[in-house]
């Protein structure tokens, strides 16, 4: 893909809302919605968004700390919204919140965010540059400059042989 400085790419239009139901098999046995089960969703949102900026297969290198604030039920419905919160070089940060509903009671409540790291690559697996993305609105400026910040910690703690700390 052309890097095109003209042609800005906004953090709207590559943004995910994901919708899902808990049934059964998705639960434990105390009826809550099963940990793994929340990762792959919040993985396949993320990976959505990523790809969506990028025009690429993206690949996961990073999940950072995942809490579980609040259990949640079977039958109730997960969404799950996804964005490019900044773009480094080859490498993205895309932020997921979670948000539980029971439709019963119409109570809704945010159950984890999460922060994920997707390389876009070629056919050959192999790291490829990504347009940058434009933040626009207070909540998207405010995001795109914690990502730094976060993309500098992770980096030390997963120990990344390029450490290729604020670079960008
Ligand atoms: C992710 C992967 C492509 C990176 O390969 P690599 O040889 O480290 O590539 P590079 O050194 O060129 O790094 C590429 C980018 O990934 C980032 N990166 C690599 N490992 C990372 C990690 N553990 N945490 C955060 N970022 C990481 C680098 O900082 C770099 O970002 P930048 O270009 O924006 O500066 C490679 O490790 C891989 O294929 N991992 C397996 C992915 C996978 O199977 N995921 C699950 C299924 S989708």
């Amino acid at each position: 893909m052309k890097i095109n400085s003209k042609n800005k790419r906004f953090v709207k239009a590559s943004e995910v809302e994901m919708t899902e139901l808990v049934l059964p098999n998705d639960t434990n046995q105390l009826g809550n919605l099963l940990g793994g089960r929340l990762m792959e969703w919040i993985d396949i949102a993320a990976a959505i968004a990523a790809q969506r900026h990028s025009n690429r297969v993206c690949v996961t290198a990073a999940l950072d700390n995942l809490v579980f604030h609040h259990p949640i039920h079977l039958g109730e419905v997960v969404t799950l919204r996804a964005s490019v919160n900044r773009v480094f070089s080859t490498s993205m940060e895309v932020g997921v919140k979670v948000i539980a509903e029971n439709q019963l009671t119409s109570d809704r409540r945010v159950t984890n965010t999460a922060y994920l790291t997707f390389v876009a690559v070629d056919d050959h697996g192999k790291s490829v540059k990504v347009s940058p993305i434009h933040p626009q609105t207070v909540d998207e400026k405010k995001r795109y400059k914690e990502a730094l910040v976060r993309r500098d910690t992770r980096l030390v703690q997963n120990n990344h042989k390029g450490n290729r700390r604020t670079s960008v």
